[in-house]
């Protein structure tokens, strides 16, 4: 479980800091704009993944360059860490972590719930969260240590409700066993909380904890750029992130909830089996 870490053990440069921030924001808006402004009327499946319905289209495609041109032009020392393949080390010691397009199967069926997710990390720590969601027409931000705002505005995460009272929200892996695994996990939790959410974008999904529209939300299968500015967004909101206990939040299970929710939501995923398929 992760709180409010701070930035003990390694002095972060605040002018960098601000820098990052800025190609972040600069980055994101500009996908964003790309995505919402260029979309095609008839906009098709390119290339599948992991699975048949793991899609990828010209327009994730094209946000990935966009955006990795845009931190090379600031920041050519750095690495990244794209979805659709943007791989590089840097000698910076910064790596940027980026999701160009999260919630593609919302945005192929002219959903709105979709959005660029870029952060920045060292030393495996993210210091910079963007998630821009162009069809909400906002922008959520976060630096470690330094708050997260939305739209310029400070978010924050709901108090913790009583357990029976939860909005959760979830997400789905591509695989049709991982499915079915946390189908039944959801199967158990459903009767015990107000509801289930599966908007479709775990980026939205963790800042909307961290701006109170969702009480928590949990998933296992997550790739680093679905996590990485979501994660920070939620906890510089004063959510508790983590996996399984003791665990930081990861590909095995994220969680994210306010403390109070997020102990029992935790211990009930962990007697679930919540962490593995
Ligand atoms: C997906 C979305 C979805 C989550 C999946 C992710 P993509 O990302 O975040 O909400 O449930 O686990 O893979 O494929 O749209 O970038
Ligand atoms: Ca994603
Ligand atoms: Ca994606």
């Amino acid at each position: 479980m992760s709180t409010h870490p701070g930035t003990a053990g390694s002095a972060q440069d605040p002018e960098e800091i601000a820098q990052l921030l800025a190609v972040a924001l600069e980055a994101a808006r500009e996908a964003g704009t790309l995505l919402r402004d260029g979309r095609p009327a008839d906009l098709e499946v390119a290339a599948t993944k992991t699975s048949p319905i793991d899609v990828v289209t010209e327009m994730d495609i094209a946000a990935e360059k966009l955006i990795t041109s845009v931190i090379a032009r600031h920041r050519s020392d750095d690495g990244v860490l794209g979805e659709e393949g943007a791989s590089s080390a840097g000698t910076s010691g910064v790596r940027w972590v980026i999701d160009p397009l999260d919630g593609t199967v919302n945005y192929l069926y002219g959903l709105p719930s979709w959005a660029v997710s870029i952060a920045a990390e060292r030393d495996g720590r993210t210091l910079v969260g963007v998630v821009e969601a162009p069809m909400r027409g906002e922008t959520y931000q976060a630096v470690l240590g330094g708050g997260a705002l939305v739209n310029g505005r400070p978010a924050h995460c709901r108090p913790a409700p009583g357990f029976s009272h939860a909005l959760i929200g979830t997400g789905f892996g591509y695989l049709a066993e991982r499915r079915a695994a946390q189908a039944e996990v959801v199967r158990t939790l459903v009767p015990r909380v107000r509801d289930i959410r599966r908007a479709g974008s775990a980026a939205i999904d963790l800042c909307d904890v961290g701006c109170g529209r969702l009480d928590g939300y949990f998933e296992r299968g997550l790739n680093p750029w679905d996590l990485a500015a979501g994660e920070l967004f939620a906890r510089e909101a004063g959510a508790l992130t983590g996996g399984r206990p003791g665990a930081p939040a990861s590909g095995e299970l994220t969680i994210a909830a306010p403390p109070g929710l997020f102990e029992p939501l935790q211990g009930l995923l962990e007697d679930l089996g919540a962490w593995h398929d």
